[in-house]
């Protein structure tokens, strides 16, 4: 195939180039009907391919001609049979993959640290989800993946299951031996769907783990946005084999997928997918050095942590993923919030994400030593501000996820059950109705037809104080919590609020 080739991108500015008089939507034809200043901030060229799927730029629902030749050297490039394209970000090829192989009642199994859209697609689908623990790292506070054993006997328990869900790499940077836990799952002839959101690099570099798609899975969802080049919210869809149908496949990801597709999106992909086949070895080989360079230095900052090769091995970890930089402030006695919210007003640097006692920066394929340099300025000046005396004891304690409570009903259930909305302290022992989500990295902590328990209360509790950003309730302040209450329940004074 050739991967000089741009087949969407190339056919819109052609079709720019020509200059047709339009009669269609967007109705800002090229610019001339927007606010004059968005307009000359995004310039004519971006205005000038915000077009729609009329009949010589194809349409994704249905792709025929270039989208389905984007499609197609995609597809080669990430080493998929097929490759759909979505403008809905990752949050939707999730939802494609889950709802084609679920119908309502239908059980999958899923790890309880799987993210928001995951759960989403449960409720739609209507489908059980069977949850299998994650190893926790109690060291960093973070979890990894899940290991063969807890997948086999999930699968000895439940051997109707539909499907497993994978998360590979994790947000945090660590993979499971993924090529073992899909010869394990096709065993019993059940279909591997892998989250690889955080994953899109992973097929372009051997000394990144292995991709969903080398390790014979049979769909991935691939953020070509988060790490692969493409415009924010474009992602694909991989998928590999015939133990699941990709007629059915394009047409649930059709009918999640907006009509009015943003064709800046998909030739982003069209672009990304270029450049990931043409140079993605040599961008990475350059990322990998890059961040192993950074862990190396932030390593010798006094008080914080950066783990690297010796994660490996550790319970739910195979491989790593260099680029992701776990920065754990091991000795500082500050949050991971406090530390983000410190950067970003002393040296206007953004992290990816912070919790209790770490912050995640990411090395991609757009930085520099410029950059990393800053950042590790940064990080040092952070531990002299603040590193403890060898002697003093850090008061924040690394804290993971407790482990799921019991499911009383299925969460589609509980999602349309009548529910009343309570103070946390006297929700304890009813059943939630709703998510609570840190975000990012949007794994739910509580979900819908969940039991509440103090324990779980006490940890959302601990994320309020810090200032993380727990969401997901309809009473965005937290004070209240929707919930199915059953007769015998027993109240305990504890809130997230600290209440
Ligand atoms: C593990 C994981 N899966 C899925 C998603 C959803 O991706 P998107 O934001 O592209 O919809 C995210 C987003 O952060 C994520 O972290």
């Amino acid at each position: 195939m050739n991967h000089y080739h741009t087949p969407l991108f190339t056919a819109l500015r052609r079709h720019a180039a020509c200059k047709p008089l339009q009669f269609h939507i967007p109705g800002h034809k090229k610019g001339s009907g927007m606010d004059p200043e968005f307009r000359t901030f995004m310039g004519d060229n971006v205005l000038s391919i915000d077009l729609i799927n009329i009949v010589p730029l194809d349409d994704l629902h249905q792709p025929a001609g270039v989208i389905r030749e984007a499609e197609r050297l995609a597809a080669d490039a990430f080493g998929a049979d097929e490759t759909l394209f979505s403008v809905q970000g990752t949050t939707g090829a999730i939802m494609t993959m889950l709802l084609s192989v679920c119908a309502p009642g239908d059980k999958i199994i899923l790890p309880r640290n799987a993210h928001k859209s995951i759960l989403s697609a449960v409720i739609f689908a209507g489908a059980i989800p069977v949850w299998v623990e994650p190893e926790k790292d109690e060291r960093l506070g973070i979890e990894h993946g899940v290991t063969l054993t807890s997948i086999r006997q999930a699968i000895e328990r439940n051997p109707n299951v539909k499907a497993v869900l994978l998360i590979n790499p994790t947000y945090y940077g660590t993979s499971i031996d993924l090529l073992r836990m899909v010869k394990l799952i096709h065993s019993y002839d059940i279909p591997v769907l892998v989250d690889e959101a955080h994953g899109t690099l992973l097929h372009f570099h051997d000394r990144l783990p292995m991709s969903a798609m080398q390790a014979g899975a049979d769909m991935a969802a691939t953020s070509v946005h988060k790490l692969g080049g493409s415009l924010t919210q474009s992602s694909v869809l991989n998928v590999k084999g015939n133990r699941v149908n990709i007629r059915r496949i394009r047409s649930f990801m059709s009918m999640l997928t907006t009509t009015s597709t943003s064709y800046l999106l998909l030739a982003s992909l069209d672009a990304a997918r270029r450049q990931l086949a043409l140079h993605g070895q040599a961008l990475v080989e350059q990322t990998i050095r890059l961040a192993h360079e950074t862990r190396r230095q932030i390593n010798e900052i006094p008080g914080l942590y950066c783990y690297g090769e010796e994660i490996c091995g550790l319970a739910g970890v195979y491989q790593y993923d260099p680029t992701k930089l776990c920065i754990h402030l091991e000795k500082l006695p500050l949050t991971g919030f406090e530390a983000e919210r410190w950067l970003r007003e002393t040296y206007n640097i953004e992290v990816e994400l912070s919790d209790l006692t770490n912050i995640l920066c990411l090395i991609t394929i757009g930085d520099t030593e410029r950059e990393t340099a800053r950042l590790i300025q940064a990080l040092r000046h952070l531990s002299q501000t603040f590193r403890l005396d060898d002697n003093a004891v850090r008061h924040i304690k690394a804290s993971v996820v407790p482990a799921a409570s019991q499911f009383i009903v299925t969460p589609r259930e509980a999602f349309y059950m009548p529910a009343e909305p309570l103070k946390w302290s006297q929700a304890i022992g009813g059943v939630c109705t709703e998510f609570v989500y840190v975000y990012p990295p949007g794994i739910p902590i509580l979900m819908p037809g969940q039991r509440i328990t103090a324990e779980i209360v006490d940890y959302i509790s601990r994320h309020v104080a810090a200032g993380l950003p727990v969401k997901g309730p309809e009473d965005s302040t937290l004070q209240e919590i929707k919930v199915i209450m059953e007769d015998g329940r027993q109240h305990e004074t504890v809130g997230p609020t600290g209440g």
